[in-house]
């Protein structure tokens, strides 16, 4: 009775898994560490006491991963595996789809052939594309993506639908996160980006630690509250127990479902500076820059059907998570290091 969880030793990926541990699961972790060290594993095992199995394979490699559906009595899948850099996508639009489509593919292949009924999809609120009004519902218009990234995670999306038509005795559920940011309250595990953060919540923490010099606030002349981009930062504790609930919700058989995970609420890129230099008592730097390329003036979640269909909201805010990012970057200056 495990739980495969792909891309386990990732930010969101790993805050899960020390969730389903805690929750008294049985977890493997399948992860090539494209973006992510295997240092993560020893935090579990320092948070949980428990130490899930764990193969350094690429989803896409069906061979291995048959071994994995062989060996382990899986009867659920998490599947996080994949690349998320919005930029690295513009630049590598092939790569992306390789990737993140051919994975699925491949995981949908395998379970198919071993029985294997259940799965939680990581989507994104990127599926919306420009949101024309705000908050975004989970039966609104999808596509228009800004990227390729978040094409990806459409195209999956579409995957499994067709995959739960043809298989009715699958159920599915496609979590569409927004914002992630946050991390455990033990300050062991968190976000650990690659080389520059893409996003604003690592980036700030890198500004508050040293590592970078000042915050470039992506434009303030979008039609929002203060003119800057505003955004549904869920706290990643909140996003992993989501997941818990997704995988409850599928005991009952729903066949394909699809929610929003966000706390409802919208923050401006200010707004959540400010609520970080409060938290911690730190000056944040800034500049006012251009705007990104791609970037929307603001979208967030109507997230009612994830609490009336499975019981799910959000406990935590933004000061929490302020508070538990530089928990966790005060004491890891360098991430999980080298
Ligand atoms: C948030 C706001 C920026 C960095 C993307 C993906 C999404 C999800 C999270 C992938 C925007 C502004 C940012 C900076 C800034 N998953 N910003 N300076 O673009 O909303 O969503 O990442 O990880 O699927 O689409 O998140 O954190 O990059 O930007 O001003 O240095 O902060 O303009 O308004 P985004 P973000």
């Amino acid at each position: 009775m495990a739980v495969l969880v792909t891309g386990g030793t990732g930010y969101i990926g790993s805050h899960t898994v020390v969730d389903l541990l805690n929750n008294g699961y049985d977890v493997v972790i399948v992860d090539n560490y494209v973006n992510s060290k295997p240092e993560v594993l020893n935090r579990i095992f320092k948070i949980t006491d428990k130490k899930p199995r764990f193969y350094e394979i690429s989803v896409q490699d069906e061979e291995k991963m048959s071994e994995v559906f062989e060996k382990e009595n899986i009867t659920d899948v998490i599947h996080f595996a994949g690349l998320k850099s919005v930029a690295e996508s513009v630049a590598k639009p092939q790569l992306y789809f390789d990737n993140n489509v051919g994975s699925s593919k491949v995981l949908l292949k395998l379970m198919n052939k071993y029985g294997v009924k259940n799965l939680v999809f990581s989507s994104s609120a990127t599926v919306y594309g420009v949101p024309d009004h705000v908050p975004l519902k989970e039966t609104d218009k999808v596509g228009g993506c800004t990227n390729p990234y978040g094409q990806t995670k459409l195209d999956i999306e579409y995957l499994l639908k067709d995959y739960a038509k043809e298989h009715k005795d699958a159920n599915i559920a496609i979590l569409r996160y927004f914002n992630p940011i946050g991390a455990h309250s033990s300050g062991l595990i968190g976000e650990d980006p690659q080389g520059i953060p893409n996003n604003l919540m690592p980036y700030i923490t890198q500004v508050a630690v040293g590592k970078r010099d000042h915050l470039n606030v992506y434009g303030n002349d979008y039609k929002t509250v203060d003119g800057t981009g505003v955004r549904d930062y869920i706290h990643v504790v909140d996003l992993a127990r989501g997941h818990l609930c997704a995988l409850k919700k599928l005991e009952q058989k729903p066949g394909l479902v699809i929610y929003n995970l966000g706390t409802g609420k919208g923050t401006s890129v200010l707004e959540l500076v400010h609520a970080f230099e409060k938290a911690n008592n730190i000056k944040i730097n800034y500049v006012i820059c251009e705007r990104r390329p791609g970037d929307v003036d603001e979208n967030y979640a109507d997230c009612h059907k994830a609490y009336e269909e499975m019981g799910f909201k959000t406990k935590l805010d933004i000061v929490d998570a302020c508070r538990d990012s530089w928990h966790w970057q005060k004491n890891n200056p360098n991430g999980y290091g080298d």
